[in-house]
């Protein structure tokens, strides 16, 4: 780790920042609910992170502007479907496609609850919002566990650097 190059990215700017995030390996997930009148939304994400086992609980930081942020808070209910290892291209509609255009009925189940389930992820977790509280450009959304659904093991799907990639091993 340098300290004294002048080339060094300060501190703090964004730009450091963006870089130095680049570097953390992340699972990816699609996150996915449905609007009032029953559409489904979703968009992948990686800002999703286990907070608690007591309750069981999540946060998710989801982008104010994102089309699922308004279905998610007012359904009250919404699923994290992690991905496996050869989903790469397919999270891809996740993030650009038109947002009502992403879900190909085959691809999904319905929770009893209602919101989609990925059918082959390797895990979906199923939450109750608990908390939704702006922070800058995001919202931090807190999720209580209602159910889990484990698919058949198989490997994370990881994103590093700008690109997706396998683990190691
Ligand atoms: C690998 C990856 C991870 C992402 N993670 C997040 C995330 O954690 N939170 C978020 O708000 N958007 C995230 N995005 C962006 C969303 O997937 C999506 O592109 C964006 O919200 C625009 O979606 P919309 O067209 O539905 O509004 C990520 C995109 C990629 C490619």
């Amino acid at each position: 780790m340098t300290s004294s190059n002048e080339s060094e990215i300060p501190h703090g700017t964004t730009e450091g920042f963006r870089r130095a995030m680049r570097a953390l390996a992340s699972g990816v997930c699609i996150v996915a609910s449905r609007t009032a009148d029953g559409q489904a939304r979703g968009i992948a994400m990686t800002a999703v992170m286990s907070l608690s086992f007591d309750p069981p609980s999540l946060l998710l930081a989801i982008n104010r502007t994102a089309s699922l942020i308004e279905p998610l808070i007012e359904n009250g209910t919404f699923s994290v479907n992690i991905l496996g290892e050869d989903d790469g291209d397919w999270c891809q509609t996740f993030t650009s496609a038109p947002f009502d255009e992403r879900f190909k009925e085959d691809d999904w189940l319905d929770h009893a609850s209602g919101v989609p389930v990925y059918r082959r992820a390797i895990a979906t977790v199923i939450c109750d919002v608990d908390a939704a509280d702006p922070f800058g450009t995001h919202m931090i959304v807190r999720g209580l566990v209602r159910d889990c659904e484990l698919g058949d093991h198989t490997r994370a799907l990881i994103y590093l650097d700008g690109s997706y990639a396998r683990a190691a091993g």
